[in-house]
């Protein structure tokens, strides 16, 4: 197994042949996974119980709360934009942040890809957090901030009333690498408490506007085929969707191993 690192975050693996998870370097895996927080790999031809097989490296599959899955496989969502009105994803975001235990580990696979545009941004939250004027670090170190679902749940046709709400750290600690990160993202992020609503504006915007600096930064553009796992507590992403009317279409599945932030 090689591991090349690609950017500020995100590292490219060869010589792994996922079809065969029992020649899989389990423990040199997950070590380069805490290192890089996105791994890579290219031309895995994975069928949806390939991809469930290898998504079992990380913990068991989870059923997504608001995505229904693809047939015979409730665990796996296909994510494929049908045009601007439909982009529930187009801002930063680590998934499912919404909930109380958000899954440790997503994994996204290249089905159809288009000619240009679809590339999927990471952005490395470490740095993120180690990049912040220290008296804004202090300031927010004990802060919890609310994330809701609302805004999807609306978007894809959903009921506002089922839409969930929760409080998480602003800086949380990686739970293995034991690491400082900032948790916020455009997404589900809604607001700081314990600040004024335009102050907890203000702050939220320049967050957001900080951990899309391009030190943080890594752009992987797919090919068919490739396939992404990402520390979804410490990176965000995401997609470049400027490729309309092409198609796009990838697999997705997150980890039932769930970690409460803190
Ligand atoms: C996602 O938002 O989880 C998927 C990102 C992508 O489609 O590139």
């Amino acid at each position: 197994m090689n591991v090349y690192q690609v950017g500020p975050v995100g590292a490219v693996i060869t010589g792994i042949d996922l079809r065969f998870p029992e020649k899989i370097p389990v423990n040199e895996i997950k070590e380069a996974f805490l290192n890089y927080s996105v791994l890579i790999f290219k031309n895995q031809e994975l069928d949806p119980a390939g991809l469930r097989n290898v998504s079992l490296i990380w913990g068991e599959p989870l059923i997504h709360p608001v995505f229904k899955g693809i047939e015979d496989y409730p665990e796996i969502i296909q994510i494929q934009n049908l045009g601007e009105k439909y982009h529930t994803n187009a801002h930063w975001h680590s998934d499912v942040t919404f909930e109380v235990e958000p899954p440790d580990a997503t994994l996204l696979y290249a089905i159809e890809i288009p000619d240009q545009g679809g590339d999927t941004l990471f952005s490395n939250q470490y740095l993120a957090y180690e990049g912040l004027p220290n008296a804004l670090k202090e300031n927010l170190e004990s802060k919890l901030a609310v994330h809701s679902n609302l805004g999807v749940v609306i978007l894809s046709g959903g009921d506002a009333k089922d839409a969930k709400e929760v409080d998480h750290p602003v800086v949380r600690t990686h739970p293995v690498t034991k690491r400082k990160l900032l948790y916020v993202n455009r997404l589900f992020t809604h607001k700081i408490n314990g600040l004024e609503n335009q102050e907890s504006k203000k702050i939220l915007a320049y967050l957001c506007d900080h951990i899309q600096k391009d030190k943080y930064v890594c752009r992987f553009a797919w090919q068919k085929d490739s396939i992404a796992f990402w520390d979804n507590r410490s990176v965000l992403h995401k997609p470049d969707n400027t490729y309309w009317p092409q198609l796009r279409r990838m697999e997705r599945i997150t980890i039932d191993d769930t970690t409460r932030p803190y």
